[in-house]
């Protein structure tokens, strides 16, 4: 099936171009009236849709809505413009089975294999336009949206330049200016990404507990009652997410786990499988990360049951089917999304949905 962002192309020429396949076509869904979930004070056909990421555009998002998915977010956003890696940004990841995190100690084969592809890596470097391109973008995308159906707004903070005279309070001031540009174009819920592997795979800002409560502190004020989730990577060890849950549950609504889990990447001959400084690592996602998806979603049900609180989950990580869907909701993700599985098989809206069958659409 031919993948909606088309990982042949620059992120360029997908931007311009795309979104490509089923995407362009008419959709068998309509929705019915018949919401089966909350999200965050909004009805929704269904609790399920696609992750900060594969929707670049109002264009992408539109056609995403269109095809079923009822929950999305529109990619990640900065407060100024910022170039894309070089191509190629998505590669095909041969990982037999799931990459654990002992798997991820070694190298991973990837290359522009994408035939039977369940994983890939992506390393974008989370490229922006400029909010004046993006600001009137994300309006366009938010209007998009049936009934029963949310937009999402994705952002992030940039790091001030190393001459900056306070660089935590400009990094703050960053989040805060970011948050209040996304606000303004009417997303119903934003989320920051604080699990962005691109800005230092070590020393991701959501093991920073503190700095994340700084940064989450300054935006729920800046944004007040606009539903905030924070969008984490995988936490090895339990401690650490307790602390960053139990110091930031009375500030934001939500958690989305997972991110991508970073890898060293190389291709068939063993060098570096992605051009460039600092792309010898990426981050995979798809079907062998689907274990840390689950595992995560379900740490964070139990963290949520033994506080008493009501903080919604996002279930990202791995989802391809209708089973994983549903494993996912099991473990205790009020809302599952899934990146890789609908880049490749756009038609995981419509089978979530129950439409693909009737319409008899494979
Ligand atoms: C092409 C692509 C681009 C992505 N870009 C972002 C991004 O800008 N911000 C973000 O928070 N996550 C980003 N992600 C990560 C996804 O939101 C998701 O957390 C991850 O891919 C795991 O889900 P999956 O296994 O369904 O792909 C990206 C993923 C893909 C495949």
């Amino acid at each position: 099936m031919i993948p909606f962002y088309d990982p042949l192309r620059t992120y360029e020429d997908n931007y311009a171009h795309g979104p490509f396949g089923v995407f362009c076509e008419p959709s068998p869904y309509v929705y019915a009236g018949n919401a089966q979930a909350t999200f965050l004070g909004h009805s929704v056909g269904r609790p399920f849709g696609i992750p900060a990421g594969p929707l670049l555009n109002a264009a992408f998002c539109a056609a995403a809505f269109r095809h079923g998915y009822d929950i999305n977010v529109y990619k990640t956003v900065r407060t100024r413009a910022h170039p894309a890696h070089p191509f190629p940004n998505t590669l095909a990841v041969h990982v037999d089975g799931q990459l654990t995190v002992e798997r991820a100690e070694h190298p991973v084969l990837a290359d522009d294999d994408f035939r039977h592809v369940t994983s890939v890596t992506n390393s974008f470097g989370v490229p922006s336009r400029d909010p004046d391109e993006w600001q009137p973008d994300m309006a366009a995308a938010v209007r998009s949206a049936g009934t029963g159906q949310v937009l999402v707004g994705s952002f992030q903070g940039t790091r001030p330049d190393s001459g900056a005279t306070d660089r935590e309070k400009a990094y703050i001031a960053d989040h805060v200016r970011a948050a209040t540009l996304v606000a303004e174009t009417g997303v119903r819920v934003l989320e920051l990404n604080i699990s962005c592997p691109n800005e230092g795979a070590t020393d991701l800002l959501c093991f920073d507990t503190p700095t994340v409560v700084k940064i989450v502190d300054a935006v729920k004020t800046a944004v007040g009652e606009l539903p905030l989730l924070l969008k984490l990577a995988y936490f090895r060890d339990d401690p650490p997410l307790a602390r960053l849950v139990a110091a930031t549950r009375g500030i934001v609504q939500g958690y989305a786990a997972v991110n991508t889990m970073s890898a060293h990447l190389v291709g068939r001959d063993g060098r570096q499988a992605l051009p460039g400084q600092g792309r010898d690592v990426g981050g995979v996602c798809g079907a062998a990360i689907a274990w840390a998806g689950l595992e995560m979603a379900g740490r964070l049900a139990t963290l949520r049951d033994r506080g008493s609180d009501d903080f919604t989950i996002v279930g990202v990580g791995g989802v391809r089917t209708q089973e994983d869907y549903a494993a996912m909701r099991h473990a205790g993700a009020d809302v599952v999304m899934s990146a890789t599985g609908a880049m490749f098989d756009p038609l995981l809206g419509l089978r979530i949905q129950g439409v693909a069958e009737r319409a008899r659409l494979r």
